[in-house]
């Protein structure tokens, strides 16, 4: 287990979050290096007989010590930005294995993409397709570009994460697809090397993905019988991970309906996956800053609030809160509420929980992915600490941001 109870104390693999607690202070996130690297295998063993790359999608937690655990294994990235697209290439993944995603990718960051030769665009629109086609004309070369097309497929997920419906924003319509890389196989600045899909997030059920992918092997096949072979089949991400009761599907399952979908194509398969690689292996540690009744009503207050994890506050997300020392008295029910001078700042609402008092440290579990990623600096509180937890040792792997380093970028007017 990576974060266990030892003695009634939490810990992160073989260190107990109350020394990092001592050190760093709080709130601050603890990742395992264990979880991580288990959690991205087991995506390369259910893959292991396709021809594949597990590009990791590093919207999910941009962490330098993240992305480098993972660049060591050999995985690749999935940006959607020019920043993660460098974050990526710092942790040493080379270029061929990035995947550029995006509804909005500007000319500057395509322009970055083609120079770094990166393993495909992943092109969202036609007007995206012809701004390539001329950047790489004025360069010179030949950009490697998916199209990632919109399957029309219900992900049955949460409607914030809802990426593969025609009414969402996301991929090329389905039936305008087959014509536009028709045009796209005729431009000069243009290798078509693959076509993309991502229908959603956090899915809980594979049927969805067997829905979309049926398609995308029919597309494919129709493509190829005019002549346009792809050498890529970027299945996206979307596999959803156990925060309370849910029971997502394993590596393996989704693996049986790739083969049993796309297998007999013999193409080069690419998965995306975010929140199932780091969202188990990471955990936020607050401390409780005090506690109140109100009517019948209690309330703990701790040190982190929703500029630190958004997810509770965004898409009502359940994350399981942990005391780090467990007492083991009769639970009481309470709201745990941040700081922020905001109703919404709540990360569990009439949560079962043992009382905890002031000063007792508490951990929100499941919180490695879209939690430090998603960080803000709202009501001027300083991104929080980060740290990688490796068997024994430990290492502070971002540090809490200063307050100079928050105003660094700040200037006067010359009129004050
Ligand atoms: N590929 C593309 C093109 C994506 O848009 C996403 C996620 C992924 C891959 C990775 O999906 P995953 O394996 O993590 O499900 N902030 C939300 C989740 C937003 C997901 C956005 N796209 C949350 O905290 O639930």
């Amino acid at each position: 287990m990576c974060f266990h109870y030892h003695n009634g104390e939490l810990y992160a693999e073989g260190v107990d979050l109350k020394k990092i607690a001592r050190e760093v202070g709080t709130p601050f996130y603890c990742y395992s290096s264990e979880k991580l690297t288990r959690n991205f295998e087991a995506y390369r063993r259910a893959l292991a007989d396709f021809h594949s790359t597990v590009c990791y999608s590093v919207k999910a937690n941009t962490n330098l010590a993240v992305v480098s655990t993972l660049a060591r294994m050999g995985g690749g990235a999935d940006v959607v930005s020019a920043g993660e697209m460098y974050v990526a290439m710092k942790a040493g993944i080379p270029a061929d294995k990035i995947v550029f995603s995006g509804v909005g990718k500007t000319a500057a960051e395509l322009e970055a993409a083609i120079k770094n030769q990166i393993l495909q665009i992943n092109a969202e629109s036609a007007a995206e397709v012809e701004t390539i086609n001329q950047i790489a004309l004025r360069l010179g070369v030949k950009a490697n570009v998916a199209l990632r097309v919109n399957p029309d497929v219900d992900a049955l997920t949460h409607v914030k994460i809802t990426t593969g419906k025609k009414e969402n924003k996301f991929g090329v319509d389905w039936d305008d697809a087959h014509r536009l890389y028709r045009e796209a196989a005729n431009m000069e600045g243009i290798r078509l090397a693959g076509i993309a899909v991502h229908i959603g997030s956090q899915l809980l059920d594979v049927e969805p993905f067997r829905l979309a992918f049926t398609k995308i092997a029919g597309m494919v096949r129709e493509l190829e019988a005019e002549g346009i072979v792809l050498d890529n089949i970027d299945l996206g991400g979307g596999l959803g991970i156990n925060y309370n009761v849910e029971l997502p599907p394993t590596c393996a399952a989704y693996a049986d309906v790739v083969r049993e979908t796309l297998g007999a194509l013999n193409k080069h398969i690419i998965v995306e996956p975010g929140r199932s690689v780091v969202g188990s292996a990471g955990i936020l540690v607050t401390e409780v800053i005090c506690t109140k009744k109100m009517g019948s009503k209690n309330f703990i207050v701790v040190d982190a609030g929703f500029n630190d994890l958004v997810r509770p506050a965004m898409y009502d997300a359940w994350h399981t809160i942990l005391p780090v020392s467990k007492k083991g008295v009769a639970p009481l029910i309470a709201d745990i509420v941040g700081p922020i001078c905001e109703s919404g700042d709540v990360f569990a609402k009439d949560r079962i929980i043992e009382p905890v008092q002031a000063g007792r440290l508490l951990a929100i579990m499941c919180a490695g992915a879209y939690g430090a990623s998603m960080s803000s600096v709202y009501n001027f509180r300083p991104l929080v600490p980060e740290v990688m937890v490796r068997g024994e040792e430990y290492a502070v792997v971002r540090k809490r941001t200063s307050y100079e380093e928050m105003l660094s970028g700040h200037a006067l007017p010359q009129w004050l």
